[in-house]
C-alpha cells in the first residue's frame, strides 16, 4: 500500500477535519502517501487532488467543515461517471481508498471498489447519525450540542413571554437529532419521521401541560410526516386558541462549528483504524462504534439496512410530562 485516496462526501460534519488529520498523519507515519481529492467524488471525476503533507493538517482538529471540500455528486451514481474517476485513480496509482461520509457516499465507494478492484474503507460522517452499524457518526454529538445550546436560548424568551415554540432540527429521513435533543433540552414533545404524528393529540397534550400558558418546546425533525414547523404551526393555531405560538428553524447552523471533544476523539480513532485496516488487507467495510469500541461491518450491510433511533426514548419524554 503506497498511495491512499481520501475524500469527504455528502453533507459536511464537525469532526471531518479531525478524521482527515488522523488519516494523513497515520499514512505519513507508515510511509504511505495520502492523496486528498477535492469536493468528494466531483474532484475524483475531475482529477482535482492534493498530495497531503503534515502542514496541511496543522491546526485543523478544532475546525468545523472539511478542508477537502465536499459535494453530493449525481454523475458518480452512473457507471460512466465512475469510469472517469477510475481512470484518474489508476493513472495516479492509488491502491487504497478511504471515504468519509454517509450511506449515499458508501454506495459509490462500494461500486468503485467492485469496478476497479480497489480496497475501500468507509467512515461514517454525518450530523444525522442515520447510518446502520454504528451508534455514533462523526458530527452528531457536536450537532446535538449546537441544538441544545440554541434551544436553551429559545427557552429564555419562550419563558419570558409564556409562549409555545416549535423548533425544527435537521434530519431529512431520521429523527436521531430531534429525539436526543428533545430529552437534553427538556422539551414537552417531539415529532420524528419514525413515528406517525398526530397534531390534534399534540395540541391536547400541550394544553394539558401548559394550562398557565407558561413555555413549552416542541422539537420537530425536518423530515416529519406532519410537515415542517411552518405547516405544523398553521395546523396548531386553531387548536390552541388563547396560546401564543412561535416557530424557529435552526437550519445549517447545526452543520458547523468547532467539533466537540467526543467527535474529535471518535474521528481520530476511526481515521487511524481505517489506515490500519487497509494495511491488514481489509476492504469494503465500514467502521462503526458500539459503546466505546470500534468494529467493522460489510458496507453492503450498512447500505442495505436502516438505522433507527432509540424509540424507547419517546417513553422517557412522555414519562416527564407534567400536567399542571
Ligand atoms: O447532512 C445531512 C443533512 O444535514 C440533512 O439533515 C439535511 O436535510 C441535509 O443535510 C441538507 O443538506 P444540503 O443543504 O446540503 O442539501
Amino acid at each position: 500500500m503506497k498511495k491512499i485516496a481520501l475524500i469527504t462526501s455528502g453533507g459536511d460534519a464537525p469532526g471531518m477535519n479531525a478524521c482527515i488529520r488522523a488519516v494523513v498523519k497515520s499514512c505519513l507515519g507508515k510511509g504511505i502517501v495520502p492523496i486528498g481529492y477535492s469536493d468528494g467524488y466531483t474532484g475524483m471525476i475531475e482529477n482535482r487532488f492534493t498530495n497531503l503533507v503534515s502542514d496541511d493538517v496543522v491546526n485543523i482538529i478544532q475546525r468545523g467543515g472539511t478542508i477537502l471540500g465536499t459535494a453530493r455528486n449525481d454523475e458518480f451514481k452512473t457507471k460512466a461517471g465512475r469510469a472517469h474517476a477510475i481512470k484518474n485513480l489508476k493513472s495516479e496509482r492509488i491502491d487504497g481508498f478511504i471515504c468519509i461520509g454517509g450511506d449515499g457516499s458508501f454506495r459509490g465507494a462500494s461500486a468503485l471498489s467492485n469496478e476497479m478492484n480497489i480496497p475501500v474503507i468507509a467512515i461514517p460522517g454525518t450530523i444525522d447519525n442515520d447510518i446502520f452499524g454504528t451508534e455514533r457518526t462523526i458530527g452528531f454529538d457536536t450537532a446535538m450540542n449546537t441544538v441544545v445550546d440554541a434551544v436553551d436560548k429559545i427557552k429564555d424568551t419562550a419563558g419570558s413571554h409564556h409562549r409555545i415554540f416549535l423548533v425544527e432540527v435537521m434530519g431529512r429521513d431520521a429523527g436521531f437529532i430531534a429525539l436526543e435533543t428533545a430529552i437534553a433540552s427538556g422539551a414537552a414533545s417531539v415529532l420524528i419521521p419514525e413515528e406517525r404524528s398526530n397534531i390534534e393529540l399534540l395540541a391536547k397534550d400541550l394544553k394539558s401541560q401548559n394550562k398557565r400558558r407558561s413555555n413549552s418546546i416542541v422539537i420537530v425533525a425536518e423530515g416529519d410526516d406532519a410537515g415542517g414547523v411552518k405547516d405544523i404551526y398553521e395546523k396548531l393555531l386553531p387548536l390552541l386558541e388563547g396560546y401564543t405560538l412561535r416557530y424557529s428553524i435552526l437550519g445549517h447552523v447545526q452543520r458547523g462549528g468547532r467539533p466537540s471533544a467526543f467527535d474529535r476523539i471518535l474521528a481520530t480513532r476511526m481515521g487511524v483504524y481505517a489506515v490500519d485496516l487497509l494495511l491488514e488487507g481489509k476492504s469494503e467495510v465500514m467502521i462503526g462504534s458500539i459503546g466505546d469500541s470500534l468494529h467493522t461491518l460489510p458496507i453492503s450491510k450498512t447500505i442495505n439496512n436502516t438505522a433507527v433511533p432509540r424509540l424507547e426514548n419517546l417513553k422517557v419524554i412522555k414519562a416527564l410530562k407534567t400536567v399542571k
